[in-house]
């Protein structure tokens, strides 16, 4: 058996959660909508376009860095069980568990996403890769996962998360997330961390808010629809009649903040209504709705931080140009 999945989501806690944020944010000043509503099956494939659009860097430029470090890594931690929060199709997970094939190393990995069907058709794909590999997941919240990771151990544990997720938390979920994220580590077990950098070390600068904003303002338009389909889903989900023509994508770099800031900027005065949820807004021209922040790095802060935290910062891996790091911790 080198397959396993756990199915750990509690479908009805889920939708009281999700209707319950949904109908604060909507009542909130300012209008928010929680970002994982990107992600509805259609949300999903754009997310997918947005990783190979050429101004979205963060993707290929992590793939890059791992690519040249995966060895490095895996030969310094030699891990036991690889844990993957977020783990989706798990495609730069693949630079790491190269390195075990060379190695000739067995591997438990455990990829962890909230999407079954997307889970399940990646692991089938990477049993075919590779022979050694022992996977079992979970489909799970990010806190349902780490709960039940920290009631056991295979091992040395290495958890990784990627793609600069950790940067759609605002500072509150970054510390609860970061907190939780060390119970399920014993002392001496890694996390592997990929942040998207605003600032250089060496030379001391800055990246250019032209590249952090064009990456989330495509000239081919597809983060915009992304954006959009936000919309979509909550009348899919919640029974709504949002008109996604009445409203335009907006992305700006928040220089105070160091995050990109993600909108829906309505283009008139509007009633919208969720049925489902008995929720009518009232939505005021050029008014403008929340649906992201992408928060952006400086890797002696985020060093301090993780310290702080229990997690010390034993490498930091990094491109050329420090556009994104990637960060190996060892818990204390
Ligand atoms: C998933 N997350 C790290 C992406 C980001 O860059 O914050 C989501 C995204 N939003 C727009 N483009 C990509």
């Amino acid at each position: 058996m080198r397959l396993e999945i756990d199915y750990l989501l509690d479908t009805k806690a889920i939708e009281k959660d999700d209707v319950r944020d949904v109908v604060n944010g909507l009542q909130s000043t300012p209008k928010s909508i929680p970002a994982r509503y990107f992600y509805d099956k259609y949300g999903s494939q754009l997310f997918e376009q947005i990783c190979d659009l050429p101004e979205y860097y963060p993707t290929r430029t992590e793939a890059s860095i791992l690519k040249q470090y995966a060895m490095a890594i895996v030969k310094r931690t030699r891990a036991d069980e690889l844990v993957e929060l977020g783990s989706g199709s798990s495609t730069k997970t693949r630079f790491i568990l190269d390195a075990y094939k060379d190695m000739d190393t067995p591997l438990y990995y455990t990829p962890v996403d909230v999407s079954g069907s997307m889970l399940e058709t990646t692991a089938n794909n990477l049993l075919k890769n590779y022979s050694k590999l022992k996977i079992q997941g979970k489909v799970a919240t990010y806190d349902l996962a780490i709960e039940q990771l920290s009631t056991y151990s295979l091992g040395k544990r290495m958890i990784i998360f990627l793609g600069s997720s950790i940067g759609n938390f605002n500072a509150e979920e970054c510390d609860r997330f970061i907190q939780k994220v060390t119970t399920a580590l014993n002392s001496g077990d890694y996390f592997l961390l990929g942040i998207d950098l605003y600032a250089q070390l060496y030379p001391l600068g800055q990246k250019p808010i032209e590249v952090l904003e064009a990456a989330y303002n495509d000239a081919s338009g597809v983060t915009a629809a992304f954006n959009l389909n936000m919309l979509q889903h909550l009348n899919n989900r919640f029974q709504g009649n949002f008109n996604l023509e009445l409203f335009k994508h907006k992305a700006i770099y928040n220089t105070e903040q160091n995050q990109i800031e993600m909108y829906l900027i309505s283009k008139e005065n509007q009633s919208v209504t969720l049925d489902s949820l008995n929720l009518n807004i009232e939505v005021k021209k050029e008014e403008a709705i929340l649906t992201e922040i992408s928060r952006k790095f400086n890797l002696l802060q985020m060093k301090e931080y993780l310290d702080k935290n229990s997690l010390n910062l034993i490498e930091t891996y990094t491109d050329d140009r420090q556009w994104f790091g990637l960060l190996l911790c060892q818990k204390v």
